[in-house]
C-alpha cells in the first residue's frame, strides 16, 4: 500500500492526496470510489452540490475501509450559507452519506448576499457540535480568508481552491502558509488540459512517469494538498503513486512557468469573489 503523507493543519492530519468525486468530468458512478479506497486513498472529496454524496457513502461502506480511516470532506453550497439553511444542508449530507460526521466540512463558495460573518456562523456550530472534526473554506480569496479567520470562533484548517500549473496561485499559497492552513488543490489535472503540454511531457518522458504524476508531484513538492479525478481504475491507481520520485528545482521552477493569466477553469460568472 503507498504510503501518502498527511498535512497538519490546526490539529487535522489530511492526507496529502485525496480523490474527487465531481461528476462535472463524466459518467461517475460508486465504483470508481470503492477502486481509490482500494488503492490507498483515504481521503475522499464530495459536496452536497455534486449529488454524489450517496455513492460515496455506498462505497466507503462497501470497501471495508474503517470509517475511521477516512478523511471525509463535503461542502455547503453558497445558496444555503444562512445559518438555518446551513442546519438543514449538514443535515442532508448527513442522511446521504449515512455518517455521522465529516473530518472537514467546508463552505464550497462565497455569496456576495452573505456576509462572511454570518456564513462561518453555521460552520462554526457544526464544529462546536461535533458534526465536523475540522472545517474549511473553499474559493475564498484572502480578502474573504482574513475576514473568516478573523470572525470564526473556531480554527479553520484548510481552504480548497483551484491549482495546477496552468493557474497562478502564489498569493492564495502564500496566505494558507502564513496562518498555516492546508492549501488543497482542486481541478489538479487542469480537469484534462494539461496532458498535451510539452514541458510537461518532456519531464514526464524524461522520468518514466505520466504528465498526470508530474502535474501531481509538483502540487506534493510546495506542500500542497490534490484531489485529482479519475473514472478509469489504472489512472486512479497511477495519479496515488507520486511518492517515489523527487522534481528538481529546476523542473519545479519550468513547471511553475506554465502558468498564464487564462489558466483558471471554474469561473461561475455572478458568483466569483475577484481573484487574487
Ligand atoms: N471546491 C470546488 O469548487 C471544486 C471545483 C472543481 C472540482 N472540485 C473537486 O476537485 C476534484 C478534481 O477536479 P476535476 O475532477 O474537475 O478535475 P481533475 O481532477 O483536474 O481532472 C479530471 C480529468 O482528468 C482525467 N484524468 C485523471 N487522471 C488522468 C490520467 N492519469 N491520465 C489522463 N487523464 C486523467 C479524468 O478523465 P478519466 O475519468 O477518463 O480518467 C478527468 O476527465 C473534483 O472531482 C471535485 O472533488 C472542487
Amino acid at each position: 500500500m503507498i504510503a501518502v503523507p498527511k498535512l497538519p493543519a490546526h490539529g487535522a492530519e489530511i492526507p496529502a492526496l485525496g480523490f474527487g468525486t465531481s461528476p462535472m468530468t463524466g459518467s461517475f458512478s460508486a465504483d470508481e470510489i470503492v477502486t481509490a479506497l482500494k488503492a490507498g486513498y483515504r481521503h475522499i472529496d464530495t459536496a452536497r452540490k455534486y449529488g454524489t454524496e450517496r455513492e460515496v457513502g455506498q462505497a466507503m461502506r462497501a470497501s471495508g475501509v474503517p470509517r475511521a480511516d477516512i478523511f471525509l470532506t463535503t461542502k455547503v453550497s453558497h445558496e444555503n450559507l444562512r445559518e438555518a439553511d446551513f442546519a438543514r444542508s449538514v443535515e442532508e449530507s448527513l442522511n446521504a452519506l449515512k455518517v455521522d460526521y465529516f473530518d472537514l466540512l467546508m463552505i464550497h463558495w462565497p455569496n456576495i448576499e452573505i456576509p462572511v460573518p454570518e456564513a462561518v456562523k453555521g460552520l462554526a456550530k457544526a464544529k462546536r457540535q461535533g458534526i465536523a472534526r475540522h472545517i474549511g473554506v473553499a474559493n475564498f480569496n484572502t480578502t474573504l480568508l482574513d475576514q473568516a479567520l478573523s470572525v470564526c470562533p473556531e480554527p479553520i484548517v484548510a481552504l480548497q481552491a483551484e491549482y495546477h500549473p496552468y493557474l497562478d496561485q502564489t498569493k492564495v499559497l502564500a496566505a494558507c502558509r502564513k496562518h498555516g492552513l492546508a492549501f488543497v488543490a482542486y481541478c489538479p489535472l487542469g480537469r484534462g488540459r494539461l496532458f498535451d503540454d510539452k514541458v510537461l511531457q518532456e519531464i514526464a518522458a524524461g522520468r518514466g512517469r505520466t504528465v498526470a504524476q508530474i502535474a501531481l508531484r509538483w502540487l506534493m513538492q510546495q506542500g500542497v494538498a490534490a484531489i485529482p479525478r479519475s473514472s478509469n481504475p489504472e489512472r486512479i491507481a497511477a495519479n496515488l503513486d507520486v511518492f517515489d520520485f523527487t522534481l528538481s528545482d529546476d523542473e519545479m521552477r519550468r513547471i511553475a512557468a506554465l502558468k498564464r493569466p487564462n489558466g483558471r477553469i471554474a469561473d461561475p460568472k455572478g458568483r466569483v469573489p475577484p481573484w487574487d
